[in-house]
C-alpha cells in the first residue's frame, strides 16, 4: 500500500486549481441511466470512487470514455438492473442507482452498502423515498430488491432529517415519475443544486432545488446534455485550511467562494485572511491560529467534511477551542493519529476539546477514512521532521493528485509506492 513521506516547515504559497466535485460527479454519473442519449460531464474528477462508479455502470451497460477532461456517458443496449456486492461495497455512494434503475426499468437489485469506518451509514431514508413513490422494497442476502412494475407515482415526501444521498436519489427517481413530487426538509448542498441544474438540463421540471423543498413534476423521458461538474468545495476548503495552517498565500482557481462561507468565517475569526472573486478564494495564513469553536450541521453551515481539516488548524491555535460533530457517529479518528504528533485533543462524544500546541512532531500515522486522511497530510505540512501517513488508498479517494498539488506550492510531499 502506498504512503505519503511529508517534510514539514514551508509555507504554501501560489495557484492550486480545484477540480469537480467527488460528490456532485457520483450522482450526475448515475444520470446516464436516465437516457439512451450521450450524457457528457466536462471536469469529471478522476478519482478512485468515480472509477469505481464507472466500474458499477458499466456492469449495467453504461459505456463511457474519458476525453480530455470530460466523461462522456452512453447506455449501449440492455440496462442491467443489480448492483453487485462487489462493486457496492467498495464504494457505498452505489446505492444512488436504485432510484434511476426504479424511475427507468421499474426494478432495481442493489446490494445494501454496508457501513465505513465513520458510522453504519444506513440507507433507511432511501427505501422510504422509494416506497412513498410506490416501489415495493424487500430486503434478502443483503440486498435491496425494489420493484414498480406500474412505474413510479409522485408523491409528498418529507424528511425526518437533512440527506444529502436520499434527497440525490429521490431527485433521480421522481423526475420520471407521474405526477408531482414535493420534497421537505431536503439537502440543499451545491451537489445537490448540480444534480437539478443537470437534470433540467435534460428536460427535467424541477424548482427550489437549494431550498429545503424541492418540487418535480414528472416527464416522460430525459434527453441527454453537456454538463459542468460544480468545482469541490471540500478540495477547496482542504486547502485554504492548509494556507491558514502554513501561513503562506494561496489562491484557489475555480472555487465558488459562496459554497464556503461558514468555512470563511471561521478561517477570518482564527486569524486568516479570506479574499474571494467570482471563481476563486485567495486565502492567507497570519502567524498562529486563534482558537475558534465549530459545530458541524447540513449546508450551508460548516460541512463535516472538513471538520477533521479544521480539527488540523487548531491543534495549533493559542488558545482552547471545540469541535462538536453532529453528522457522523465515529468521525474523530483522525484524533488519536493527531496525538501522535504531538496534539492535545480529548473526545467526549461527538465533541472534542483542543488545547492548541506551538508546535507537532512528525511521526508515522495512520490514514483511517478519506477526510481523517488530509487532516494528517495537513498536520506533516507544519510539524518538524517528516511525517509518513499510510494507507493513502483513503486519500486517493476523494483527492485529484493531492501532493502534486502542494509540492507545487512549496511543499515537500514524496509518494511512496509499496
Ligand atoms: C454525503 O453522504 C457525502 N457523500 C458525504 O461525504 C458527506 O459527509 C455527507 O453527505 C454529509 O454531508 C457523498 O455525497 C457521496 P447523508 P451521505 O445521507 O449522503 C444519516 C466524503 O467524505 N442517514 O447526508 O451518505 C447518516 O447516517 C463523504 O466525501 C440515515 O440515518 O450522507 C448521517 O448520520 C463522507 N439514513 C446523516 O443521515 C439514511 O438513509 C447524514 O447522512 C441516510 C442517511
Amino acid at each position: 500500500m502506498d504512503k505519503l513521506n511529508i517534510v514539514g516547515g514551508g509555507q504554501l504559497n501560489g495557484v492550486i486549481p480545484i477540480s469537480g466535485a467527488k460528490n456532485a460527479a457520483l450522482p450526475l454519473m448515475c444520470l446516464a441511466l436516465l437516457t439512451d442519449d450521450k450524457l457528457i460531464l466536462d471536469g469529471w474528477p478522476d478519482l478512485a470512487d468515480t472509477q469505481s462508479m464507472r466500474e458499477l455502470l458499466a456492469s449495467l451497460n453504461v459505456e463511457s470514455t474519458m476525453q480530455d477532461d470530460a466523461l462522456h456517458m452512453q447506455i449501449n443496449g440492455q440496462i442491467g438492473i443489480e448492483a453487485s456486492y462487489d462493486i457496492v461495497r467498495k464504494m457505498r455512494a452505489s446505492i444512488l442507482v436504485l432510484g434511476p434503475l426504479l424511475a427507468r426499468m421499474g426494478a432495481a437489485r442493489v446490494s445494501l452498502p454496508g457501513g465505513c469506518a465513520i458510522g453504519t451509514r444506513p440507507v433507511d431514508l432511501h427505501i422510504m423515498v422509494m416506497e412513498k413513490l410506490g416501489a415495493t422494497i424487500t430486503l434478502e442476502d443483503g440486498y435491496v430488491l425494489a420493484e414498480a412494475k406500474q412505474g413510479l407515482i409522485g408523491n409528498r415526501i418529507t424528511f425526518p432529517m437533512v440527506s444529502v444521498g436520499a434527497t440525490e436519489n429521490a431527485l433521480m427517481a421522481a423526475v420520471l415519475a407521474k405526477g408531482q413530487t414535493i420534497l421537505e426538509h431536503a439537502a440543499k448542498e451545491p451537489e445537490i443544486t448540480d444534480l437539478a441544474e443537470c437534470l433540467i438540463a435534460m428536460g427535467a421540471h424541477i424548482t427550489g432545488h437549494g431550498t429545503d423543498t424541492i418540487i418535480i413534476d414528472g416527464v416522460d423521458r430525459l434527453g441527454g446534455t453537456d454538463h459542468r461538474v460544480v468545482p469541490d468545495r471540500i478540495e477547496a476548503g482542504t486547502f485554504a485550511i492548509a494556507a491558514a495552517l502554513t501561513g503562506g498565500e494561496v489562491t484557489l482557481q475555480h472555487a465558488r467562494p459562496e459554497h464556503l462561507s461558514a468555512l470563511t468565517t471561521l478561517l477570518i475569526q482564527s486569524g486568516a485572511s479570506v479574499t474571494a472573486g467570482d471563481d476563486h478564494m485567495i486565502v492567507a495564513g497570519h502567524g498562529r491560529p486563534k482558537p475558534v469553536d465549530v459545530t458541524t450541521a447540513p449546508y450551508p453551515d460548516f460541512p463535516t467534511d472538513l471538520q477533521a481539516q479544521f480539527m488540523a488548524l487548531m491543534v495549533m491555535a493559542d488558545g482552547v477551542s471545540h469541535v462538536d460533530e453532529t453528522i457522523f457517529e465515529n468521525r474523530f479518528m483522525h484524533v488519536p493519529e493527531l496525538m501522535r504528533m504531538g496534539a492535545n485533543i480529548s473526545v467526549s462524544g461527538g465533541s472534542a476539546t483542543i488545547q492548541g500546541v506551538d508546535g507537532l512532531i512528525g511521526a508515522p500515522v495512520m490514514a483511517t477514512d478519506l477526510r481523517a486522511s488530509v487532516s494528517l497530510v495537513l498536520g506533516g505540512l507544519v510539524a518538524s521532521g517528516t511525517t509518513t501517513v499510510q494507507r493513502i488508498y483513503h486519500l486517493d479517494r476523494g483527492y485529484y493528485r493531492l501532493e502534486e498539488k502542494l509540492n507545487a506550492c512549496g511543499a515537500n510531499i514524496t509518494r511512496v509506492r509499496e
